[in-house]
């Protein structure tokens, strides 16, 4: 049997860095890892780490202008045995929601069929608008799963809701998935 495929997309957070560990774990479980990054994302941690990291090149927003016939989107949204993107912004939560394609991570998310799981991290009074609470309650609709975010000191200076779970609950609850 083949390996299973994880799409690892990362978003514009504070927490993008800890995205380094979740790549290293998958990868040390055997799990092929394809990191989608956000030109946000990029100002938080370089595609360079994250590549290394995953041992596979990294899907950003100028991949589009690859030598390939294939759209990079479409080869990995069909490749993925799991679509996880930890951390998930506000913003690509809000885009996911309805349905926007303005990059590569939310073209995957719509053109998948993998199962999805969302890892937000952000300000908790972001968290807690109800903007972000329908976009959440429209993904958990259709079937996306979440984990977190936890409650903690958040890098902004809140204290609250808006942590992003930890790498290693993250990739456990990536690997429950994979086996079920
Ligand atoms: C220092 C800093 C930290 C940020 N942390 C977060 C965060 O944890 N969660 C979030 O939703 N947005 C955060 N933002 C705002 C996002 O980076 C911004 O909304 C961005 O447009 C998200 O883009 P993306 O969803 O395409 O990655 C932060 C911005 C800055 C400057």
């Amino acid at each position: 049997m083949s390996e299973p495929v994880v799409v690892l997309g990362v978003t514009g957070s504070i927490a993008a860095y800890k995205a380094a560990d979740i790549a290293s774990r998958l990868s040390k479980e055997g799990i092929v890892v394809h990191v989608v990054m956000t030109s946000a994302a990029e100002r938080f941690i370089t595609p360079l780490t994250l590549q290394t990291l995953s041992r596979h090149e990294v899907i950003r927003t100028t991949s589009a202008d690859r030598p390939d016939w294939r759209p990079i989107h479409i080869e990995l949204a069909d490749k993925a045995s799991l679509l996880l993107i930890a951390p998930a912004s506000a913003n690509v939560l809000a885009e996911l929601a309805h349905g926007l394609a303005g990059h590569p991570l939310a073209e995957i998310a719509l053109a998948t069929r993998a199962p999805m799981l969302l890892a937000p991290a952000m300000n908790g009074n972001m968290w807690h608008h109800a903007a972000t609470q329908n976009n959440v309650l429209t993904l958990k609709t259709r079937g996306a799963q979440f984990i977190g975010p936890a409650e903690g000191l958040l890098a902004c200076g809140y204290e609250g809701v808006g942590r992003m779970a930890e790498p290693a609950e993250i990739v456990e609850a990536a690997l429950s998935l994979l086996r079920a």
